[in-house]
């Protein structure tokens, strides 16, 4: 055992010695035969050899417009529509059910790891460029879309579902036709934090706020601040609070609307 640890503590010795310019060319090289197929998924192995782990590959994504794809990612669909540079990590998901439409992430959008991704009835899913999707994360699109827009956060285990099952009394659910109020759609700059649960029929503004653990029922406007369950909009961005979210940097980023005062209570979009 101590045999093995060596030569592989040598091997990784040896390796950090190569010249980056070297490790570079043998990633390019495996990283432009990558891709789904086994040989792919072999080329894809071979290109992350010794390198990080987690986040710490990520510029692998960049090396090629053909991103990285670890190979520790079950994909298992059959529309995948993937634009240049995009990251998906180990333990990543992509599932298509019975009538599933397209998933098309966006270009330089990054999955991290673990995140679960799944379209079936009609369903689809989109993933705006450079939008990062963390660790536990799941979208669930069955009948309706699920959108996400450009340099979008989603935080750890959120979860967005944009279907319900029945409940009229007296069936057991499973047997339930499934129903949904409408498409799931997340604006562009908008930060999902963790734990939040969005569901069926719900629009979140351009550069809105989602507070760790809400449950997001309703719409929330444009720079809306919004946490609790359900969730409820407490105050809009662009006014500085304790943990110094908002603020002069993102008024002066002209991201978000800073006409409504921290009053704001309604899920109604400003005007
Ligand atoms: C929503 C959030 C941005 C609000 O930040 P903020 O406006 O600075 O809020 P404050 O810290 O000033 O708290 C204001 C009040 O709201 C409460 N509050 C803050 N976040 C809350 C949340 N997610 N759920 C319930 N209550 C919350 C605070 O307890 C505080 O209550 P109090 O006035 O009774 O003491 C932040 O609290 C949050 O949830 N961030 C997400 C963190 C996360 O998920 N990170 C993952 C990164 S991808």
């Amino acid at each position: 055992m101590s045999n093995l640890r060596l030569s592989i503590q040598g091997a990784l010795q040896r390796w950090a010695m190569i010249p980056r310019k070297v490790r570079s060319l043998w990633a390019r090289f495996w990283l432009s035969r990558a891709g789904l197929s086994p040989a792919g998924r072999i080329s894809a192995r071979l290109a992350a050899w010794l390198t990080p782990p987690y986040k710490g590959r990520h510029y692998l994504a960049a090396m090629t417009p053909r991103g990285f794809i670890s190979p520790r990612a079950t994909i298992y669909h059959k529309d995948l529509r993937l634009g240049p540079h995009v990251f998906i990590g180990d333990g990543v998901t992509i599932f298509q059910g019975t009538g599933g439409g397209p998933v098309k992430i966006d270009e330089a959008a990054c999955l991290w790891g673990n995140s679960h991704l799944e379209t079936g009835e009609g369903g689809g899913i989109t993933i705006g460029a450079e939008s990062r999707v963390n660790r536990g994360v799941s979208l669930i699109s069955y009948l309706a879309p699920i959108q996400i827009g450009r340099d979008v956060g989603l935080g750890e285990n959120s979860i967005f579902y944009s279907f319900n099952h029945g409940i009229a009394p007296g069936v057991p659910y499973l047997e339930q036709p499934l129903e949904t109020r409408g498409p799931i759609i997340v604006e562009d700059y908008a930060w999902i934090g963790a734990g939040a649960i969005v569901l069926d029929g719900v629009r979140i503004g351009k550069g809105a706020v989602v507070g760790a653990g809400a449950v997001v029922t309703r719409d929330i406007p444009d720079g809306g601040i919004a946490f609790g369950v359900p969730a409820q909009v407490v105050r809009m961005r662009g006014k500085t609070s304790r943990n110094g979210v908002g603020g002069d940097a993102e008024k002066q980023s002209g991201l978000v609307d800073t006409r409504h005062d921290a009053t704001h209570t309604g899920s109604k979009p400003p005007e």
